[in-house]
């Protein structure tokens, strides 16, 4: 299959689902999960212990990073996720932000339309539900945006309102290269890796791409999902959740878990790029988004991957006798392709990328 061809502006907005939302029209069947879907369990303890790490201890040099360090890959063995707090990004500029976001979501249609790519469908404002094949459609809409390398950006889906978005955006995007950095760093120390074992596969300009997800208030939150169960396509992702309102939840062990808002804190996930990197040391995090029916939510995730040019496949470093190489070895494109064939299927990208 080749990747989903690109709308129309009108086709477009016959798809978003803050319209379908807002004009109060029977939902649609194909966002219906007639049967439901299994629900998420309260985990407190878990986000307040084990998957809880301090950046700015990670990060440092002092003794007590070790401690830091083992959290984090067992963190990433074990779950393919966590939160981290202390990293640097003050919580008022990230409330902000999504305040911030949410106006352009509040925006009349044809403001928003204004940022809609019809050739890019990695760009720009509008819906996922083209690439759904047979399977359901999520309950969001979005806006696209590549946040870095900053030369890379593609400013004219950048929206000209809120007047503040670009600026908090580019500052958003300069914090998190320099907070990729230190994660991939650290993520190499934790498994008694040089320093630069991820960086030299990523590119002086790996992108960082921005998807501000907006979850409408939804009339039957019991069978429509904001993003059913998948993986990301990235080597790792980090996700701004809304300040006010949950939604995330993380699978483990045929298990869902409630992500809980922790104020000021970042959710950090590996992807299935990082997955292979690491030969299945550390986990791609399978997570969804549920709806509510009362409150509209935000998020921003920034998705991270390796300049294009790279081969994808298990570091070296990381193959032995005991651990042999599970994963092929693959070109973005082949990525893509695979990504945008077993989405349509509602299949793991990651079973056909194994050995
Ligand atoms: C995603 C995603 C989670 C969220 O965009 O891939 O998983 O909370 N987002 O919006
Ligand atoms: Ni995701």
């Amino acid at each position: 299959m080749v990747e989903p061809a690109p709308l129309t502006k009108q086709e477009l907005a016959s798809k978003l689902v803050q319209e379908i939302a807002k004009n109060g029209e029977d939902i649609p069947e194909k966002f219906l999960h007639v049967n439901g879907f299994p629900e998420a369990i309260d985990a407190p303890d878990l986000w307040k212990n084990s998957l809880l790490i301090d950046f700015s201890v990670l990060t440092s040099s002092t003794p007590a990073a070790a401690d830091e360090l083992a959290k984090l890959r067992s963190a990433l063995s074990e779950w393919g996720c966590f939160q981290v707090i202390n990293h640097g990004i003050e919580s008022s500029f990230l409330k902000e932000l999504i305040e911030v976001g949410k106006q352009f979501f509040a925006l009349p249609l044809d403001e928003k339309l204004k940022c809609s790519a019809g050739d890019d469908i990695f760009q720009g404002y509008g819906n996922d539900s083209g690439y759904a094949g047979t399977q359901k459609i999520n309950w969001n809409d979005r806006l696209f945006l590549t946040l870095y390398p900053l030369h890379l950006r593609k400013l004219q889906f950048y929206p000209h309102k809120p007047e503040k978005f670009s600026g908090m955006i580019e500052e958003y995007s300069e914090k998190l290269a320099a907070m990729t950095e230190a994660t991939y760093k650290a993520m190499a120390r934790s498994l008694d890796l040089a320093e630069d074992s991820f960086l030299k596969h990523q590119g002086k300009n790996a992108p960082i791409t921005g998807r501000f997800g907006y979850y409408p208030r939804c009339p039957c939150p019991q069978s429509i999902l904001g993003i059913k169960p998948h993986s990301d396509g990235t080597c790792m992702t980090f996700l701004l959740p809304d300040n006010e309102v949950d939604g995330l939840q993380v699978q483990k062990d045929e298990v869902w878990y409630k992500v809980p808002v922790i104020p000021g804190a970042l959710f950090i996930n590996f992807g299935d790029l990082g997955e292979v990197m690491t030969n299945g040391i550390f986990k791609s995090a399978i997570h969804r988004v549920v709806t509510n029916s009362d409150k509209d939510r935000l998020s921003l995730a920034a998705f991270c991957t390796p300049e294009d040019r790279y081969e994808i496949g298990p570091l070296s470093e990381l193959v032995t006798d005991d651990q042999p190489q599970k994963y092929k070895k693959f070109d973005i494109h082949e990525y893509r392709r695979v990504f945008f064939e077993t989405y349509a299927q509602g299949s793991r990208t990651l079973d056909v990328l194994r050995l």
